[in-house]
């Protein structure tokens, strides 16, 4: 039997971490621009000559921007985020960006931001590549996790917090990917196409917010099109919006080779190409110069704005690298603990099957391949080596300790078994899978070679110089049923599986993939042909694939660890691999992908068959943003979305699990049920198809994304926009709006909400307006202000807030700028975009 939680739980020691308390002692905030830093930074660009000049508009050794020592400056380090400092060895990892918008508390998201700032002075970081603020727009984009959601107004409060942190501590942050980035597939070709209002509305604001009122020291210019042109190159984004009409005084750089045409980016405002100047360099700028296409004058402005930032932020009169901070911090723990906690989010509870309760819960059994190692966060430049990760399954067993027993197995082979183990009908000589290689990439013609394999389970297949080769393979099912097909290749690679003449998986050309797979449903006894067309890449010449009957895939003995235990928790969903990263093979380095709405091979089955054999089985999901769970949702009691939580994670999800505390994470992003539901869908890919030469996305949803189509047309979602539940009960009632007001001056509203449950927790007070009498399709609903309350069992408080002419404006296409339309405005005030109990109007003269 289980003690009681409070012998188990020792706030003294490992989970203590929430008392500690960042020292002010540290902090190193930067100077604000002033004519005496001015005069030096004029001072600096004097002294250099124009080659001087010009080579610092490269960077350098791919993460620093260049010395100057003719006038002091130190070559500056940078360092990838947005989740911990990633490029510099191990660091803290803390919960990722859509985890930290789903705490919707911009006042944490400032403590992550200090934290990451004293990390990044530990090792010697000026310049730090975060926070990533592009919107969600579909759950497919391999990225999503490092950003804030799909409200601009969440994104930008949580990313002027996380900017002001981190520049508090004097290292510059940067604001990425601007703009429009919002997919992984094609990154550096596709043009996103939207119309003004929409991106002003919807993509720019954080972005806006970034400047004007976190004044970040860096944006970063993202690798996609916008309109069809690249925004490094973009005159409108660079010139015109950035540094004129929002009046950015910092640095603007390149993401990584995303730099076109040097003079091109010269002239549209781009300060630094990044990693080294490949497009702005001696070579493409001085000729241009003397010709007068680029002006000595805009060459001058990139350096002062460099020189400027570093006397801001102090970089010439100190070393940069803090010795007395320790890298592994223990005043960075319980900040990645708090960010943990604060995000989980809790989507069904049915008869309050959580929090588990110690007496009754002796046996837990613990499931899935998100249970051990950790999974704290997702791949690509913004994963982060933690020090010490913990696991799920760490987490619950230590807590548990030896008053109970937790049980345990990964529920799922991996996929290195299935391809191994796949069975395939005697065929040739040697083997069951013949293999063609052509010396064509079209498979035409006679092969240059032919073989036969046992299985496809090599990490190379040794097939020389062939530039395609076809693996065909017949299987005859044991009984009918879905069988559970897995393939996987790497980097460039593509292939298509083909079952019984169908195509069931298609990869295209893209910088990296991951494993992909597809049921299909099959009869027994009857043979179907198996072949997989492969194309290698630039990485070339491994292929993998296999097939196993899908109510074998979960071994018999997860079965009955999960009937044994008096509750399952199922740890399932993605990983560093499937979202973000790289492929199994490289271990996950390569971003550039998306990921899929589906849950990896095999999840959906697994939980069916925990659910089965348990009726207290609770499920974590790993992930992103949205996911497939119609075939299982209705069959389990409860339902977690985990997101990456940092190396604290497993800490807090035990914390919220056993009751310690009661979940108090907001959903930023809408759950659709399926990914059909999405405003995205039919258009999420190019309109000349994923293997078009000139790509462009069309956004035609316009402004309306995420709950604003789902609130405007009346599709439910499954879980809606800022849904969380808590372990205790709020109401919300005396909403007081005055009845006439008039935009310039604001308006005022008060609202009380009260704890009415039995414990401690926290709320979102989430304010909406709606606009029925706009002269243009408005949402009917616009998230415009919240806060987040703590409340103790019975007691009541009440919120302000002030909306100021913005809350009531659309942006005017036609005339170009922000605009209210006078007349009637609805004010929605909940806990969801679809739970707004208190309504109520005003009307605006102007
Ligand atoms: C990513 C950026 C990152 C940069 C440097 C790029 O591939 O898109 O977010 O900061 O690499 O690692």
């Amino acid at each position: 039997m289980l003690p009681k939680i409070h012998l188990l739980f020792h706030p003294a020691a490992a989970f203590a971490l929430a008392t500690a308390t960042m020292p002010t002692a540290r902090a190193q905030a930067p100077l604000p621009d002033s004519p005496a830093i001015e005069r030096q930074a004029n001072a600096m660009v004097a002294r250099l000559s124009l080659e001087e000049k010009v080579d610092l508009l490269g960077g350098t050794d791919f993460m620093y921007v260049r010395a100057e020592p003719a006038v002091g400056l130190p070559k500056l380090r940078l360092s990838d985020g947005p989740m911990g400092v990633r490029t510099w060895g191990p660091s803290t990892a803390y919960a990722a960006g859509i985890a930290l918008a789903a705490a919707w508390d911009p006042t944490l998201a400032e403590r992550t931001g200090a934290a990451i700032g004293e990390d990044a002075r530990a090792r010697g970081v000026a310049i730090l590549l975060g926070p990533g603020v592009n919107i969600y727009r579909s759950p497919l984009n391999g990225r999503n996790f490092e950003y804030f959601g799909e409200d601009p107004l969440l994104a930008a409060r949580t990313a002027v917090g996380y900017i002001e942190g981190v520049q508090s501590r004097g290292v510059i942050a940067t604001v990425k990917h601007f703009v429009a980035n919002n997919s992984e597939y094609a990154r550096k070709k596709a043009s996103s196409d939207i119309d003004e209002r929409t991106l002003r509305e919807i993509y720019l604001p954080a972005f806006e917010a970034a400047v004007r009122e976190a004044h970040v020291g860096a944006v970063m210019a993202s690798y996609n099109r916008v309109n069809g042109v690249y925004p490094a190159n973009s005159q409108w984004l660079g010139a015109d919006l950035l540094k004129g009409e929002w009046g950015f005084d910092g640095i603007y750089m390149s993401d990584w080779h995303a730099a076109h045409d040097g003079v091109e980016a010269a002239n549209a405002g781009l300060d630094l190409d990044m990693p080294r100047g490949e497009s702005m360099n001696r070579e493409t700028l001085l000729p241009a110069i003397k010709a007068g296409t680029v002006l000595v004058a805009a060459i001058d402005d990139k350096v002062r704005r460099i020189f400027r930032t570093a006397l801001r932020f102090g970089f010439l009169d100190r070393d940069q690298t803090d010795l007395a901070i320790p890298p592994y911090d223990q005043q960075d723990r319980p900040v990645a603990l708090e960010g943990a906690r604060a995000s989980i989010v809790l989507l069904k509870n049915q008869d309050a099957v959580l929090p588990l309760d110690p007496e009754r819960v002796h046996t837990l059994a613990v499931i899935g391949p998100d249970a051990w190692p950790a999974v704290a966060e997702a791949g690509g430049s913004g994963n982060v080596v933690a020090f010490d990760p913990t696991s799920i399954l760490k987490a619950v067993s230590d807590f548990v300790g030896r008053g109970g027993r937790v049980l345990y197995s990964p529920g799922l082979p991996a996929p290195a078994d299935v391809y191994y183990n796949s069975v395939f009908d005697p065929a040739g000589p040697n083997g069951a899978i013949r293999v063609e290689a052509f010396a064509n990439a079209d498979f035409s013609g006679p092969p240059t070679s032919v073989k036969y394999e046992e299985r496809a389970n090599q990490a190379k297949n040794n097939v020389g110089d062939a530039k395609s080769v076809r693996f065909t393979a017949h299987f005859t099912p044991p009984k009918r049923g879905d069988y559970l097909f897995l393939a996987q290749a790497k980097g460039s690679d593509t292939y298509v599986l083909y079952v019984d003449g169908r195509e069931v998986i298609h990869q295209y050309r893209r910088e990296s993939q991951a494993p992909a797979f597809a049921s299909v449903g099959l009869e027994g006894g009857k043979t179907v042909e198996v072949r997989l067309d492969f194309v290698p890449g630039d990485e070339g010449d491994m292929a993998r694939f296999g097939v196993v009957a899908a109510d074998a895939v979960v071994p018999a003995n997860v079965k009955k660890i999960a009937a044994m235990a008096d509750a399952a928790l199922v740890c399932v969903g993605f990983n560093s691999d499937l979202e973000g990263g790289g492929d199994n093979f490289s271990g996950g380095e390569g971003e550039s992908y998306d990921r899929t709405f589906s849950l990896p091979f095999g999840q959906d089955v697994l939980i069916k068959a925990v659910a089965a054999a348990n009726p207290k089985t609770v499920v974590t999901v790993t992930s992103g943003g949205g996911f497939d769970s119609r075939a299982w949702l209705p069959d389990v009691p409860a339902l977690i979305e985990n997101w990456y939580l940092g190396q604290e994670g497993a800490r807090a999800l035990t914390e919220i699990l056993f009751g310690l505390r009661s979940p108090e994470g907001k959903l930023p992003i809408t759950m659709e049920n399926s990914w059909a539901d999405n405003p995205v869908h039919d258009h999420y890919y190019p309109e000349g198809g994923m293997t078009s030469a000139d790509p462009h996305v069309k956004y035609a949803e316009g402004v309306f994304v995420g709950y604003r189509y789902y609130t405007t047309s009346g599709c439910r979602p499954l879980f809606p926009f800022g849904f969380g539940l808590s372990y205790t009960t709020f109401a919300f009632s005396k909403l007081s709006v005055p009845a006439t007001g008039d935009s310039d001056q604001g308006v005022t509203v008060t609202v009380e909400v009260s704890n009415t449950g039995p414990r401690a927790g926290a709320e979102v007070v989430q304010l909406y307006v709606g606009d029925p009498s706009a002269r243009v399709p408005r949402p009917v609903k616009e998230l415009k202000a919240f806060e987040k309350i703590r409340l103790e069992p019975g007691m009541s408080h009440r919120v302000k807030f002030h909306l100021g002419r913005r809350a009531f404006a659309y942006f005017d296409s036609t005339a170009h700028r922000w605009r209210v339309d006078p007349g009637r405005f609805v004010l929605y005030v909940g806990d969801s975009s679809e739970a707004t109990p208190l309504t109520a109007e005003v009307r605006l003269d102007r």
